[in-house]
């Protein structure tokens, strides 16, 4: 009995001290201190996006060097790993993103943030135009800033390779809006089909959702609505849910060419248990409102009707990157993205613009791994250069007081050691997709090698390494309270 009670109270202790801890970190986050002001005396940064690399940078960067000023069209990061789950409603929207206001906030000197596009950059008068393309948004037309430093990080937007239709009749998977208008169309087309009247081949075309491209992000969006039609349709609307059809359509000869072969077998071999339909070899060529026409892999054309179809065909540059490679003519001439030296730094542009991410052209992929990793790497050259400037004016003044010898040659030690810039230098953290039916697939880096697996484990492998990337207690609560809610109630299946 004493030793249950005493396990009763250390228990009981424990939750405790652990609930006052999560309450006193939370309350600590709500209440962030005062911040100092600009300074005009002060360097400005202008930084565009905030996105994966903007935010990791802003997350790195001592702001009691430099006023900073974040320029983006949304007010939130957002942890585009999980947006796949967001249109079947595994995912709440809200649980994935983090207001840039709380991390801007909790900075040592107060930082700017406009929501608002970036019209254009001209990067000889060292200008930034930006406009409220907002709905509402009061009577202040464009607004032009200075910058002394311009962190362009915009990342890309979706490459539809001018494919007649694509952008008008079918819906995107890159924001969270694009997601949120997913859901209401996959839920309209459902309870469409079940609308009295319907012929028998207009109820098979709504219940045909088709995926198009078979890199990542169609991958976990088949596999997640996998699951949505398999674990609750198949309760909610029991005479219609055999007739739904998941097709993915790939122009190469299979899906995820960034995985190992091991996994890209196991990915197809698992879509076919749960009857995904996979069509490689065969590319869209057009995308009417009603269907898609395709060339088949023996160079027939075939048109496929469907009630739904994502397109998610890869990356582009951004109209105002494009705008701004013009204006820096043969320093800028590749067709995938800015070009960048190991520093970051944008060429031709003197050293001012610093650039990383999905608009950039390197030798990494375009992921959230690299432009995080990147975005940190830039944050951490400004608190260097800043300190460097600082040892510098500090030499100054030894010299103009001649000072001792020996306290001038220690600064200067100090400031030779901080002058040396390291290139950046890229982590693989490993890749790691989910699959459907509770399915990931991992490439992980290990040793000189790589280890690869695919299944269930690797499943909450995925679950746990995905809860602990993402921004705050708040994002990781949320996102572990929507898995519990559809583990037990199951995803809901009203249309927003
Ligand atoms: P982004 O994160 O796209 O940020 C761009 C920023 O620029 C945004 O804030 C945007 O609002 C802003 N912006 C756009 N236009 C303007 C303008 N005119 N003016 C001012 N601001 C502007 N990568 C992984 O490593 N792992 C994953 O699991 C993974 N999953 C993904 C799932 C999906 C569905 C998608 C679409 C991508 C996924 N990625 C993943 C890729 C990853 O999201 C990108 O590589 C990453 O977001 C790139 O970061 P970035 O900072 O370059 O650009
Ligand atoms: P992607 O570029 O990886 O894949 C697009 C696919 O669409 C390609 O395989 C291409 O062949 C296909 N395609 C293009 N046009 C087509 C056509 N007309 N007909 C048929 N198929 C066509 O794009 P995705 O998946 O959006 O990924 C973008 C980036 O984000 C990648 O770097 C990826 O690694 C990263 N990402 C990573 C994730 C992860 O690690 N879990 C998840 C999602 C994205």
């Amino acid at each position: 009995r004493t030793f249950l009670q005493i396990l009763g109270r250390v228990t009981l202790a424990t939750i405790l001290t652990t609930g006052g801890l999560v309450y006193y970190m939370a309350w600590k986050d709500r209440h962030p201190g005062e911040q100092l002001p600009h300074d005009p005396s002060k360097k400005t940064i202008v930084v565009l996006g905030n996105g994966w690399g903007a935010t990791s940078m802003l997350k790195t960067i001592d702001t009691e060097d430099y006023n900073v000023i974040v320029i983006s069209p949304r007010n939130y990061w957002l942890y585009t790993p999980l947006l796949p789950s967001v249109p079947t409603g595994s995912v709440d929207p809200r649980s994935i993103i983090q207001p840039t206001r709380y991390i801007t906030r909790h900075k040592k000197r107060r930082v700017l943030f406009y929501e608002g596009e970036a019209m254009a950059v001209d990067p000889e008068k060292k200008t930034v135009t930006f406009q409220d393309t907002s709905p509402i948004h009061g009577e202040g037309g464009p607004s032009t800033i200075n910058y002394d430093y311009l962190v362009y990080a915009l990342g890309a937007e979706t490459q539809t390779f001018g494919i007649p239709g694509a952008k008008e009749n079918s819906c995107f998977l890159k924001e969270l809006w694009d997601a949120e208008q997913l859901r209401s169309k996959t839920m309209d087309c459902i309870e469409s089909a079940v609308f009295p009247g319907q012929t028998d081949s207009e109820v098979d075309r709504l219940l045909h959702m088709i995926v198009v491209g078979g890199g990542p992000t169609g991958v976990e969006l088949a596999g997640e609505m996998h699951d949505f039609v398999v674990e609750d349709l198949k309760k909610w609307y029991p005479e219609l849910a055999d007739r739904v059809r998941i097709t993915l359509i790939e122009a190469l000869p299979n899906v995820l060419p960034m995985f190992s072969k091991q996994l890209i077998a196991y990915t197809e071999s698992t879509f076919k248990q749960n009857k995904i339909d996979l069509l490689t070899r065969t590319m869209v060529q057009e995308i009417k409102p009603k269907s898609v026409v395709v060339k088949d892999p023996s160079g027939n054309k075939v048109e496929i009707p469907f009630g739904l179809l994502v397109w998610a065909g890869g990356n582009t540059m951004r109209p105002i990157t494009k705008d701004l490679m013009a204006k820096m003519g043969q320093h800028q001439t590749n067709k995938r993205g800015l070009t960048v030296d190991d520093h970051m730094v944008l060429a031709g542009s003197n050293g001012t613009i610093y650039s990383f991410g999905d608009c950039t052209a390197t030798s990494y992929a375009p992921t959230a791994q690299v432009a995080a990793q990147q975005g940190a790497y830039v944050g951490r050259l400004f608190n260097q250069l800043a300190q460097q400037a600082r040892l510098e004016a500090e030499l100054e003044e030894l010299k103009r007081s001649k000072a001792e010898l020996h306290e001038i040659d220690s600064v200067s030690k100090k400031l030779l050691k901080v002058s040396k810039y390291k290139p950046f230098h890229y982590s693989h953290q490993g890749s790691l997709a989910y699959i459907g039916s509770d399915k990931a697939i991992a490439d992980l880096p290990f040793l000189n090698g790589n280890i690869s697996s695919g299944g269930v484990a690797t499943f909450l492998f995925w679950r746990s390494a995905y809860l602990s990337n993402l921004f705050s207690l708040r994002n990781r609560s949320l996102v572990m309270l929507d898995w519990v809610k559809v583990f037990i109630f199951g995803r809901d299946v009203s249309r927003d």
